[in-house]
């Protein structure tokens, strides 16, 4: 059968269809709760060396469906490769997380020379998985959100309350927005660049937007994550984006009219049943199932699963966690999840 005419539950989803059991995958599916996955990063020699190795990080892809048979594949790579691509050093150290360098607190950005080509390899692993990948499943590319990858930017690593951006974005508002934009260029380009390799529909990530003023949110969030999708749909028209503005809480309403994304991503901390009421009928969502109960298992696990299931019954609804699966989670508990989505 020709490709084009075979069902892809999760996309005719995210196209606004409703299906019964939902179509499921999870945040982070490939990664270190797998064995076969700490095998290869530990042949590879760190996460970088198998980011860009499109042979090693396509099997990282496949890996997860292989083994548990969800509905999407999300690229395997990372949200920090823009700023890779932009001209900062990156390095994940073990058990450190990532570092970039230099710091946009100590140098300006045009100081960075730009290495656009740096993210040819992930292009190539999108041609990879696409032509390996079964063609019921999904194909789902990523790119994170101006706020979130300029916090890496700026403080050079992950920060707690991310103050120093913040400040930077009072301080100096012009060169922060012309940060914003230009992470906002690249991920356009980016994006569209997955596409034409082969994925089926993006996810973007903003994993820090519950940090912010309702003004910073403004600026920071809603209004380059809105451009980017207003870009991105006038290059790609028909291919749907997720947006993910985890933490947004209250604000989950305004996100999803302002950047008008395809479908909304909820994280655990959402009740379902709220966004069920203010979100527009009809609007997809993905959720949003709290990582920890995933971990923990049994009733806790049981319980959440036909909760999420029940409230978004009338409504198209992916099934996910509301952020990443956790490194320590049990292959049964994945398991035992499917079982329950799919029951
Ligand atoms: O979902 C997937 O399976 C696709 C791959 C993916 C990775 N990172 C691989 C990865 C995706 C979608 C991301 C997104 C990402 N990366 C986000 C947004 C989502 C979120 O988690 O909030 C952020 C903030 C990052 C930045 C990042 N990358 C951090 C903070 C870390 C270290 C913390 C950690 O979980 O290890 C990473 C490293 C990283 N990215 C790993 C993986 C599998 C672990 C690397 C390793 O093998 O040690």
């Amino acid at each position: 059968m020709p490709a084009a005419t075979v069902d892809r539950p999760l996309l005719a989803v995210l196209r606004g269809e409703r299906r019964d059991p939902p179509p499921v995958w999870l945040m982070r599916q490939a990664g270190r709760y797998l064995p076969e996955y700490r095998a290869l990063r530990a042949e590879k020699g760190g996460f970088l060396a198998l980011a860009t190795d499109p042979i090693a990080a396509a099997d990282v892809t496949l890996q997860p469906i292989r083994r548990f048979g969800f509905d999407g594949a999300i690229l395997f790579s990372d949200i920090l490769m823009v700023p890779w691509a932009m001209g900062q050093d990156l390095t994940f150290g073990a058990g450190e997380g990532p570092r970039l360098a230099p710091r946009l607190v100590d140098v300006p950005l045009e100081s960075l020379e730009p290495r656009h080509e740096r993210l040819e390899p992930v292009y190539e692993t999108v041609r990879q998985v696409r032509a390996a990948l079964s063609p019921d499943r999904t194909f789902l590319g990523f790119a994170g959100s101006p706020w979130t990858v300029a916090t890496y930017m700026v403080a050079g690593q992950g920060s707690k309350d991310h103050a120093e951006t913040r400040f930077m974005a009072y301080r100096d508002p012009e060169r922060f927005t012309r940060l914003l934009y230009a992470i906002a260029e690249l991920t356009v380009e980016y994006l569209v660049g997955q596409v034409k390799a082969g994925v089926d529909a993006g996810q973007l990530f903003d994993s820090w937007a519950g940090s912010l003023s309702p003004e910073q949110f403004g600026t920071c969030v809603l209004e380059p994550n809105a451009w980017i999708i207003r870009e991105f749909r006038r290059r790609c028209p028909g291919v749907p984006v997720i947006g993910f503005p985890k933490g947004a809480g209250a604000k989950l309403l305004a996100y999803a009219e302002a950047t008008q994304a395809d479908a909304i991503g909820l994280d655990e901390t959402v009740d379902p049943r709220w966004a069920n009421e203010v979100l527009p009928a009809g609007l997809p969502v993905q959720g949003n199932l709290d990582p920890l109960a995933l971990e923990v298992g049994g009733e806790a696990l049981d319980r959440a699963v036909g909760r999420i299931r029940e409230i978004f019954r009338d409504r198209p609804h992916i099934f996910n966690l509301g952020h990443g699966i956790g490194q320590h989670t049990p292959i049964a508990h994945v398991e035992r999840l499917l079982e329950l989505v799919r029951a």
